[in-house]
């Protein structure tokens, strides 16, 4: 049975040109990039040309760019980075309710160490309202998080008005951008932010490897001791295949989003429109227009939404509900219980994500076998009998 792949917001196939251009730095140009002798210059090399595609994907310069090992510790340092700095200024940070984890767990975090921070809440489409943010400024305020796509539901916050409102306010602006860099595109000047997160294994290159965009003048502590490497912003010898194939996959990226933005919008419209037409008792979550092109996020009433999955992937489909990170938590998913669903329909949601080898064929595939299961499940349902 030939698999379809509709999870690429968990992760995404390396690019089997990334996996080209990264396979001579495990074995000719292995050195490491801090000797001075040819083999770590030219190791030392190939990262600074990754470098540079990265700062040129989001219009930044190729020293604001410092590698990290994710987009988890791209947040980490963001966050933490910020906040040990500019304790003397202010212990006050702002961010969502719907932010991914590696972002709410270091909030918690620096809650512990003595810091406020301020959750703000999302309207039903998970939209945060920069007003709120406005409003909620203080002297005290050092740094706001929000960021630029939901990884559940897709919704697009207004990063650009948050910008401005942190700009005027002189304090911090961090996005994670992990699930909109190499998606669509993405300008850091125009975002008006300071720091911004990004993941490799979200556009085709490979896991354990993401950068965080540090804007020039910006106050951050480093959070891994040792080291000099990446100017003494992140200790640690550097990940050279890695960064390599982050750096080719940026650069494919770019060459590649122009066209992939209509066709995955068209496939992702199709999806939506099909679905919501072809099973009743079923809702769109986060925003229909305001939403990545690649994102499908739906709740199915009466259905739980672990055993659509597993009756999905024994037809060869895989997809998952709420987020790769939260799927094995019995917990209903932070972000929906945010946008105001109930449990029930929390626990009755399915994400599917759509990516570069997603076809007309595999999305018609989905249409035909979704509603079956669905009717399939119902039938045998609990949830439909106490209803009625
Ligand atoms: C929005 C968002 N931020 C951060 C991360 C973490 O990135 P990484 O897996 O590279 O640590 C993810 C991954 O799911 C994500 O979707």
């Amino acid at each position: 049975m030939q698999r379809i792949y509709l999870d690429y917001a968990a992760t995404t196939p390396a690019h089997p040109e990334v996996i080209k251009a990264m396979l001579p730095y495990f074995t000719d140009t292995f050195g490491n990039p801090s000797s001075i002798h040819s083999y770590g210059q030219e190791a030392k090399e190939a990262i600074e040309e990754a470098r540079v595609n990265i700062a040129n994907l989001i219009s930044a310069h190729d020293d604001e760019v410092v590698f990290t090992s994710g987009g988890t510790e791209a947040d980490n340092l963001a966050l933490k980075g910020v906040a040990f700095a500019n304790e003397s200024r202010g212990n006050h940070i702002i961010t969502s309710s719907i932010e991914h984890h590696a972002v709410l767990e270091t909030c918690q975090f620096l809650e512990r160490r003595g810091f406020n921070v301020t959750y703000l809440p999302v309207d039903g489409y998970g939209l945060v309202d920069p007003n709120d943010v406005k409003k909620i400024i203080t002297s005290k305020t050092i740094l706001i998080s929000i960021m630029q796509a939901n990884n559940e539901i897709g919704t697009m916050e207004p990063i650009t008005e948050i910008g401005r409102i942190a700009r005027e306010a002189e304090v911090y602006f961090h996005t994670d951008a992990v699930q909109t860099v190499g998606h669509i595109p993405v300008d850091v000047n125009e975002l008006g932010v300071n720091l911004l997160s990004i993941s490799a294994h979200k556009l085709y290159g490979p896991k354990g490897v993401g950068a965080l965009y540090i804007k020039k003048g910006t106050k951050l502590s480093p959070i891994m001791h040792g080291g000099e490497q990446e100017r003494r912003r992140r200790a640690s010898t550097e990940n050279v295949p890695g960064i390599v194939g982050f750096g080719r996959a940026v650069e494919l990226a770019q060459q590649e989003i122009s066209e992939e933005v209509p066709c995955l919008t068209h496939l992702r419209d199709r999806l939506i429109k099909n679905l919501l037409e072809r099973i009743d008792h079923i809702r769109l979550n986060g925003h229909p227009i305001a939403r990545l092109p690649n994102n499908v996020n739906i709740s199915i009433d009466f259905v739980e939404g672990e055993s659509m999955v597993l009756n999905l992937d024994l037809e060869g489909i895989c997809v998952s509900t709420g987020s790769a990170c939260s799927s094995s938590s019995l917990e209903p998913s932070h972000v929906l219980v945010a946008i105001g669903l109930p449990p029930e329909q929390a626990h009755a949601s399915l994400r599917l994500t759509l990516g570069k080898w997603t076809s007309d064929g595999d999305v018609e595939r989905v249409l035909e076998v979704l509603p079956r299961i669905v009717s399939r499940l119902r039938a045998m349902s609990p949830l439909l009998k106490n209803s009625r």
